[in-house]
């Protein structure tokens, strides 16, 4: 080899790029995609790795006319974009070449010159009448906010208007549109070129999920998980990230592959220092790598004798596609010859042959350092989803990749060897990025309708502040109306007496059996009540099955099987013939004489036995046991779940005054003055006071609230009409109002694929639990989907998004009446006591409250929104009514004792 050859070699040596050096970018690109994702550390990443809010790929259901605009690097197309049934479309555009001037002018004049030719190309398709959404191209780095909203960071590539940079490049559109038509075009979305050949490949494989741009400039993009990009709330689901790769390496790390020839390009660039990973790799720039190298060549005698030509000592004068026709197989020495021939050179054989190896090195280096990119992109993808194997397609477009004869292979080849254990496919967007544009409007359209339609129905279940203040005072009036005299027997807030004058004082003593039914499970319990030295309140229990057939069947059946289960807990607990005092939690609504007297006023929930409404629910019992021969139990006092509660929370906590109640159903009761209690005798001390506040609303004072959806549901219930506060609130019916809902959602085409199946229009399937898990944050939607498809839906990812937020603004609707209702309650007691402040707590109950996520936490914020003066503590009973029940049993043994009454 002669030392001609040598010099050539060791000089094109620089461009050649080890296994090793490769590996290396791939773990820097795969660092610095990790920090550009991350809220803290976004700052000290050179990828920008932009949200696009691109959320979908397409569903195959869109349809219709659009108007896309697609600016390319010095060029840009307006498009017409039928996309027709059968997934095939039609295009009409025109290219428009943008002059240097407008380039680097003003930033009005380039949308002024965008919106003229939109004009032209609109008269000429006759189309200005026509009102079609229009999609914009725009391949800059740009914050998006909005599918619709995007803010110009930096200019990149030939481009340098003033006035744009910090700009939304919409707004600049639609106000140039404005100055320029006299028509509504309607801008919806703005995507990346990379965006638009993703989704473009999208339309025929569904697998597409990365975009790739070789152009004028380099960049991609690809879908990131929600979760992991912290610049944008929410976590469910995918989002299209653009990484701007393009400025990889800005902060140096590409120090070591950067050559004499790559610094003198940035010198004398437009944008010094920027986009250093793009100055290698893209058209603007690779033709000038070579020019520089064949420059330095010739000074050095081992090109052309050392002779140049102005021609190419003049910048920019080396065409990037020059590197394509010189690369090629056939012709390639021949193309050599002429081009250089057309620079004023003259060309030996052996220089065409050296600028062809020239050629050669550059974009074999670009091929490589995109290979490089990708590899992180799909490294990223691969450990996302946590998989052995990937499989996914690269959507791919720009001149460099589809001009050039080798750089497609090369890519493939390169990339293969630094994934070995992923399957990746490449598809050449078919009509540019202007086609993919149009999709991206397309699904913009889709979800922007959707969107609306969403919101719309889910509107009126969004309350504001001043309406829970409604609600709140609303609920006081009717406190009131429950608790006079005049009024009492009409209110639909009952606010019964229970006979129990206070919280438990550590006293209690003794073995009592309670029950617990009205709650999702029926429970016998054997209570041992000591005093707190003794260990306090000792409890075993079992729960009792009540079928559906019993709960709304014969009254006398139902009370038959209650004492079998109690004889048969008895029998089990070996407590045979000891007749123990027996306490009766009994949810709900009873007006009581004594604390041994309660006549049920109404069945609620899922009851409805016959021969029950207006009798004393005690003597029912009774007469059961009586029934049953030689049983004997000792029925002391009936106690409704929410005074249950209240006590065996105060039993540790004697701030706790108020027993609340969100399960089945819903309820609250509270301590209230006597002197309050117009309808027993006696003014001095407390009584609680079990609300019904679930009847809240019952005489319409609360319609003004209720939705469509509620009124289908209190319809379809077994008690139409009544316990309407209730039916907005607890755990028997949210489920019901979420499928109704869906229901709807399904009618008007938005979710399952407008088929409404068998399995949606079962009543019941979505129970209270249904809910707390797919509300719950720890699960991430896959699994989510999982639990609706093991309901019987047949659900999309989408879908499963819209299932859970219904779900999420139907259980906050619940929580914020809840919490407005609680307000109302210690607002009452706050000023009952004449204090400026007032510490209390309440004591919960109830699956509904327990177990959701959310629930309780927006309960709490909204009684602190709401009742700013009063410090209000949630205490969540462990124990359940039963023992509540015993400790209010133990007090009437001792009453009945003593012979007070
Ligand atoms: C239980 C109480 O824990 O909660 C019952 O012991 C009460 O008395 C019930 O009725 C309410 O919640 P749910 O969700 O079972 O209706
Ligand atoms: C430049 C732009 C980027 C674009 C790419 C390809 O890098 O900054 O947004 O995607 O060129 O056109
Ligand atoms: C229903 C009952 C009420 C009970 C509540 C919670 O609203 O009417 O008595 O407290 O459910 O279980």
């Amino acid at each position: 080899m002669n030392s001609h050859s040598e010099q050539v070699n060791s000089i094109l040596s620089l461009f050649v790029l080890s296994d090793e050096k490769l590996q290396k970018i791939v773990s820097l690109m795969l660092e610095n995609m990790e920090k550009g994702l991350r809220k803290q550390k976004h700052t000290t990443s050179t990828l920008k790795m932009l949200p696009t809010f691109v959320h979908s790929t397409l569903d195959g259901t869109e349809r219709g006319d659009f108007l896309a605009l697609d600016l390319r690097g010095t060029k840009f197309r307006v498009l017409q974009v039928k996309l027709t049934d059968d997934d095939s479309y039609k295009v009409q555009s025109e290219s428009f070449e943008i002059p240097e001037d407008i380039m680097t002018g003003t930033g009005i004049q380039l949308f002024d010159y965008f919106a003229k030719h939109l004009s032209s190309f609109l008269d000429k398709q006759q189309l200005k009448d026509k009102k079609l959404p229009l999609g914009f191209t725009f391949p800059f780095p740009c914050k998006q906010i909005d599918l619709d909203k995007s803010v110009l960071l930096t200019w990149t590539k030939g481009f340098k208007c003033s006035g744009v940079e910090g700009e939304d490049v919409v707004q600049m559109l639609r106000d140039a549109i404005h100055r320029q038509l006299d028509c509504d075009v309607n801008v919806i979305a703005v995507v990346n070129d990379t965006v638009g050949t993703m989704m473009s490949c999208g339309y025929k494989d569904r697998a597409c999920e990365i975009g790739l741009v070789v152009g004028t400039g380099t960049n991609a993009c690809y879908m990131e998980e929600m979760g992991n990009i912290e610049q944008i709330e929410g976590d469910e689901g995918r989002m299209c990230v653009i990484m701007e790769w393009g400025a990889f390496g800005d902060d140096g790390c590409l120090r070591d592959i950067q050559t004499e020839f790559d610094l003198e390009l940035d010198r004398h660039s437009r944008n010094p220092g920027r986009q250093t990973f793009e100055k290698k790799i893209s058209g603007m720039y690779m033709g000038e790598i070579v020019r520089l190298i064949v420059v330095k060549l010739a000074s050095l005698h081992l090109l052309f004798n050392g002779v140049t030509s102005p021609a190419l000592l003049k910048s920019g004068t080396f065409e990037t596609n020059y590197i394509s026709e010189i690369e090629d197989e056939k012709v390639g020495l021949t193309k050599a010859k002429e081009i250089l021939l057309s620079f004023n050179l003259n060309p030996s054989e052996q220089d065409c042959v050296i600028v062809q190896k020239i050629c050669n090195n550059v974009s074999t280096r670009s091929a490589n350092l995109c290979a490089a990119g990708l590899a992180a992109v799909v490294t990223r993808i691969q450990r996302n989803r946590h998989l052995k194997h990937l499989q996914t397609t690269v959507g791919v477009d720009g001149t460099v990749y589809r001009k050039h004869p080798k750089f497609s292979g090369r890519l493939q080849a390169t990339l293969k060897q630094l994934t070995s254990n992923c399957d990746v496919q490449f598809m050449l967007s078919e009509d540019g990025t202007g086609k993919g544009t149009a999709m991206v409007t397309a699904v913009a359209r889709r979800l922007f309708a959707q969107r609306q339609q969403i919101n719309e129905t889910m509107a009126p279940f969004c309350l504001s502040r001043k309406q829970l203040v409604q609600v709140q005072q609303r609920l006081r009036l009717e406190m009131l109306r429950g608790l006079e005299k005049e009024t009492q027997s009409t209110a639909t807030v009952k606010m019964l007496p229970t006979y129990v004058r206070g919280t438990p004082d550590g006293t209690e003593r003794g073995h009592f059996l309670a029950l617990d039914l009205g709650g999702t499970n029926f429970r016998v319990l054997l209570v041992n009540v000591n005093s707190r030295e003794e260990g306090g309140v000792k409890m075993v229990n079992q729960i009792y099955s009540i079928p559906e057939s019993l709960m709304q069947g014969s009254g006398t059946k139902l009370f038959d099987h209650i004492v079998d289960c109690i004889i048969d807990f008895v029998k089990k607990q070996g407590k045979m013939g000891c007749r123990l005092p027996l306490g009766f939690t009994f949810s709900f609504p009873c007006r009581q004489t004594g604390l041994d007297k309660g006549i049920l006023i109404t069945w609620t929930k899922g009851f409805n036995a016959t021969e029950c409404e207006g009798k004393d629910v005690v003597m029912l019992l009774r007469e059961a046991i009586k029934r049953k021969q030689g049983v004997e139990l000792d029925v002391v006092a009936i106690v409704n779940d929410t005074v249950g509660t209240m006590m065996s929370c105060a039993y540790n906590d004697s701030n706790c005054e108020i027993g609340l109640i969100v399960g089945t159903g819903s309820n609250a009761c509270y301590m209230e003055e006597m002197s309050n209690i117009k309808n027993v005798e006696g003014d001095i001390g407390q009584m609680c006071i079990n609300m019904e506040w679930g009847a809240f609303g019952d005489n319409g004072c609360l319609d003004v609230f209720v939705t469509q959806y509620d009124q289908i549901v209190d319809k379809a219930s077994i008690n139409p009409g009544k316990q309407r506060y209730e039916k907005m609130m607890s755990g028997m019916y949210l489920g019901e109002i979420v499928r109704n809902i869906l229901i709807d959602l399904t009618k008007q085409g938005i979710v399952f694929r407008g088929q409404i199946s068998e399995r949606l229009n079962t009543k019941g399937i979505f129970e209270t639990k249904f809910l707390s898990e797919i509300e719950s944050d720890s699960l991430v939607l896959l699994q989510v989907r999982a639990i609706l498809q093991k309901l019987g839906l047949d659900v999309t990812c989408d879908d499963t998004l819209i299932v859970k937020e219904v779900c999420t603004i139907v259980s906050r609707r619940a929580a914020q009446l809840c919490g407005a209702g609680i307000a109302a309650v210690v607002e009452k007691i706050r000023e009952n006591r004449r204090l400026n402040h007032l510490a209390i707590t309440v004591g919960v109950d109830g699956t509904l409250y327990k177990l959701h996520p959310h629930f309780s936490k927006i309960v709490h914020e909204t009684v602190a929104e709401l009742a700013p003066c009063c410090d209000v503590t949630f205490h969540q009973s462990e124990d359940g009514s039963g023992k509540g029940a015993a400790l209010i049993t133990a007090v009437a043994c001792r009453l009945r004792e003593t012979g007070q009454h």
